[in-house]
């Protein structure tokens, strides 16, 4: 019995990331032909969730039930976890009633800490820090549409925030080059840098970027929880805006990628993000269900192994 859990995407290793991202692709053609694969039957999924969500709660959900488990939405705002009863004390409650726990929330130090506590696997559903589940997703997006990531060229434009920090990780794990743009002062975190200096360059000049890339991606400026500072960024990020200008530097057959919710107008322009001859968001969207539900079998076979 191995109990595991995905806090980044530095808890699996390369073959274990090729096996989620395969079993997700032929889960997703399973999932299409309508067959019914139900290895998770009575298994429960506990999901908290203290910032908003569409994608990340209907996938976790719609996955659950299709893999013949359920899924229970648990918001601070209803439950002792809002009411100051402490982290350890609701992991180990929690991880005594269900197979699986999946959080969303602001400090990444918080998630580490319900993980220590709990005995059952834990999985990343978006920290201040990192989103690793949505790096699943954009790998078995690439695949997909272009093959192995493996040698590519991957152009990060704008916040070094969670999704940046997770696509650091993914260049050393998928060993791909990954050139990040972004303003002074709003740069990756530095030790991560450091730990993926082989893969990872920073430039301030989204051009650098762009030029020769096979696959551009950005995420919004101003992320959950920074909302206040909205203004200040959108004059610090001006000119990193992915367009199809800055496409036009990449390889003509680059990918745009954006883990969405996007804020046309503002790091993606309307008609890239609708270029359907660049864009693969909605493919990258629908994936979040498929390799999460790759990522949930993983899981639960380790535990029982
Ligand atoms: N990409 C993503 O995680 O979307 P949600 O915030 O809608 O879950
Ligand atoms: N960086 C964004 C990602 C949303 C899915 C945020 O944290 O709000």
């Amino acid at each position: 019995m191995a109990l595991r859990h995905f806090l980044t995407l530095q808890d699996i290793s390369a073959a274990e990331l090729n096996a989620i991202i395969e079993r997700a692709i032929a889960l997703k053609k399973s999932w299409r032909s309508g067959e019914i694969i139900e290895p998770l039957k009575n298994k429960v999924l506990g999901m908290i969730f203290e910032k908003s969500s569409t994608r990340t709660r209907v996938s976790f959900e719609a996955g659950m039930t299709q893999l013949g488990g359920a899924a229970l939405f648990l918001s601070p705002k209803d439950t002792q976890l809002g009411r100051g009863e402490p982290i350890e004390d609701s992991a180990r409650v929690l991880s005594r009633m269900v197979d699986m726990i999946m959080i969303r929330t602001f400090e990444h130090e918080k998630i580490e800490r319900f993980a220590r506590y709990s005995s059952v696997p834990v999985i990343n559903a978006l920290t201040d820090s990192f989103h690793p589940c949505q790096l699943l997703a954009d790998i078995q997006t690439y695949v997909e549409h272009r093959g192995s990531p493996k040698g590519k060229k991957v152009a990060w434009i704008g916040d070094g925030n969670n999704m940046c920090h997770s696509y650091m990780n993914a260049a050393a794990l998928c060993g791909f080059e990954l050139v990040i743009a972004c303003p002074e002062g709003y740069d990756p975190d530095a030790a991560l840098m450091q730990k993926h200096k082989q893969y990872v360059t920073l430039v301030r000049n989204p051009q650098d970027a762009a030029r020769d890339a096979d696959w551009l991606v950005t995420d919004v400026w101003a992320s959950m929880g920074q909302e206040e500072e909205q203004k200040a960024r959108e004059a610090s990020f001006a000119g990193y805006q992915v367009n199809h200008e800055l496409m036009s530097l990449a390889k003509s057959d680059a990918v745009f990628m954006h883990c969405l919710p996007a804020h046309r107008g503002e790091e993606v322009s309307a008609e890239l993000l609708e270029d359907n001859q660049y864009s693969v968001v909605w493919d990258e969207a629908e994936n979040r269900l498929h390799a999460q539900k790759a990522l949930m079998l993983f899981l639960a076979e380790e535990l029982a192994n």
